[in-house]
């Protein structure tokens, strides 16, 4: 029950908290504060998956609302470059969002969904043994790995991905009591492991004057610099979403 309640959009959660209308316990409170933690997530992907057969969790929405700010990147992508495109989803959860792009990309594509939590992350391996689902082009490839996005260089090599997909991952961390610090840290290992050509994409429900501004601070001064932008993507709820695209400043890009 208390995860089903935090499956909602962060910012609906933290308004009802706000004004008492949601009688959150100081449990659920704790959770809110935590969503930085492992445990916290994996506490809740625990529960999640304890419901019988196996089900993508959105948070927000799925592949369809997003699947137009992401596939025509990587066609343009796909012009200029041999070989499949290093895709990272960060934070994936056990959301579709990878296995859907590797379905349906006619780009070839190498997709890595990564959760710090391990319980999201065997689920969603365990779904995928099950499943064998075919990719759209042959040469695509799937995998899932346990990781701190937090030590992102640690695993990925310099200028090695072409696009990082966050959905819902970066809210969950400027929004808990520890998370800000990492979250400005993530972007900016972000912008190390992405060719200069490459872009990280943040789906998010947080406004623009208040995201923005947080990431201008957080990648000034970041090596390489960065241009930061956002689009609109919908209303879903009452609620509207944004996807921020952060990618390496033209100038500093090589040819
Ligand atoms: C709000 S959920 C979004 C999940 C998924 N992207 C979706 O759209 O349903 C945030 C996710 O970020 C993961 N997460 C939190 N901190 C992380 C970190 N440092 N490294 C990797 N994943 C992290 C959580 O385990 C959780 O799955």
């Amino acid at each position: 029950m208390l995860f089903t309640r935090l499956a909602v959009p962060l910012r609906t959660l933290q308004t009802l908290s706000k004004t008492h209308r949601w009688h959150h316990t100081s449990l659920t409170n704790e959770l809110i504060e935590n969503m930085d933690k492992k445990a916290t997530w994996d506490r809740f992907y625990t529960e999640n998956g304890s419901k019988g057969q196996f089900k993508h969790f959105e948070w927000f929405f799925g592949f369809h609302s997003v699947k137009d700010f992401i596939l025509p990147v990587l066609q343009t992508m796909s012009h200029s470059q041999i070989g499949p495109l290093n895709i990272l989803d960060m934070g994936c959860g056990t959301s579709a969002l990878g296995p859907c792009i590797y379905r349906t990309s006619p780009c070839a594509v190498k997709i890595t969904c990564a959760d710090i939590s391990s319980v999201a992350v065997k689920l969603m391996q365990k779904h995928a043994d099950s499943t064998a689902v075919e990719p759209c082009n042959p040469s695509s490839a799937l995998a899932f790995l346990e990781l701190d996005c937090t030590q992102l260089r640690g695993y990925f090599g310099l200028r090695s991905l072409d696009l990082i997909l966050d959905k819902g991952t970066t809210d969950a961390l400027v929004r808990s009591k520890d998370g800000q610090v990492k979250a400005g840290e993530i972007v900016r290992q972000c912008l190390q492991v992405l060719r200069p050509s490459g872009s990280l994409l943040q789906f998010s429900d947080e406004d623009p004057d208040a995201r923005l501004v947080w990431l201008e601070r957080e990648v000034r001064g970041a090596e390489p610099a960065a241009d930061v932008g956002v689009q609109e993507v919908g209303e879903l709820r009452g609620v509207s979403y944004f996807c921020y695209q952060i990618s390496a400043r033209t100038s500093e890009k090589i040819a």
